[in-house]
């Protein structure tokens, strides 16, 4: 069975049974041959209304999201693994949502689709109310430089979000490296969730499920793992809520916290702090 690292544009598509690698971990599945691929990208967004999930993957199957996706190394695998589960993963950089349809399209997950797209336009406009079971977000940007915190993705209002278009015993599953961003996301996340902290590698993933995650832990750096189900009851209109309190709170304790009114989300700065690659 070929293995190789990285496969270059140049060289065609690799041959049938490649397991590709990246930092020397197997990124999940293999080339399959080329009469089973399929399209994974997902080229046109409703320019108003939501995105008709059943239409899309033609068929009625619990919906997994993974926002900010990076190389989609998660969603890969977890598309491989789940079959019975569709899988929509966003991220803003086209370079990278091109690495990552082409290796959902050469292991043939129809289950499986990628776009490029703000991850706040996906969660805020386009994803259904109630209609996904977990919404996965591995390393987020943490716009680290003094007054860049208004463009991280994790705010209070984006979590409101998360809380209307989660099933109401979905699942949120976040993590980064950054401890102030961890910090602050915990704050926000206790609000909205029954918020556990998950201090263990992922039984599924112990290399990493991403591609950050598996860099982050060969450079020996902390990696703050949290997964959530919304709190019991909880509704929309209570998350807005308790999204205005917190934003009120967040200015006075510095937590990060802005309204999205407050960003400039058609003027969102390009990520300037992933090692993003293939
Ligand atoms: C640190 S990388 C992590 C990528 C991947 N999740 C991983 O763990 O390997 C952060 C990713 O978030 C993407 N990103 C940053 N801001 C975003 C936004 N507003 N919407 C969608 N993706 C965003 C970047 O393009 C980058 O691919």
């Amino acid at each position: 069975m070929a293995k190789r690292p990285n496969h270059s544009h140049d060289q065609g598509p690799p041959p049938e049974g490649t397991i590709e690698q990246e930092f020397g971990v197997p990124i999940p599945g293999k080339v399959l041959a080329p009469e089973l691929w399929c399209q994974t990208a997902l080229k046109k967004l409703p320019p108003l209304g939501f995105i008709d999930i059943d239409a899309l993957f033609g068929r009625q199957a619990p919906l997994i999201v993974d926002v900010g996706c990076g190389n989609g190394r998660y969603s890969l695998g977890s598309a491989l693994d789940r079959r019975e589960f569709d899988h929509l993963a966003a991220d803003l950089l086209p370079v990278v949502i091109r690495y990552a349809t082409r290796r959902g399209n050469q292991r043939g997950l129809t289950n499986l689709k990628f776009c490029v797209v703000d991850g706040e336009r996906l969660v805020t406009q386009l994803l259904p109310a109630a209609r996904v079971r977990e919404l996965h977000c591995y390393h987020p940007q943490p716009y680290p430089g003094p007054g860049e915190g208004h463009g991280r993705m994790i705010q209070p209002f984006f979590l409101a979000e998360v809380i209307r278009v989660l099933e109401p015993e979905g699942l949120f599953v976040v993590q980064t490296d950054n401890d102030r961003y961890w910090h602050d996301i915990r704050i926000m996340a206790e609000e909205f969730f029954d918020f556990q902290h998950h201090p263990a590698r992922w039984p599924d993933a112990p290399r990493g499920r991403s591609r950050r995650e598996i860099y982050a832990l060969q450079k020996g750096m902390p990696i703050y793992r949290g997964i959530g189900k919304p709190k019991a009851g909880i509704t929309y209109e209570e998350a807005l809520i308790r999204a205005g309190n917190l934003t009120r709170r967040g200015s006075k304790e510095k937590i990060g916290a802005v309204a999205p009114s407050a960003k400039q989300d058609s003027t969102r700065t390009p990520p300037r702090h992933c090692p993003d690659g293939p």
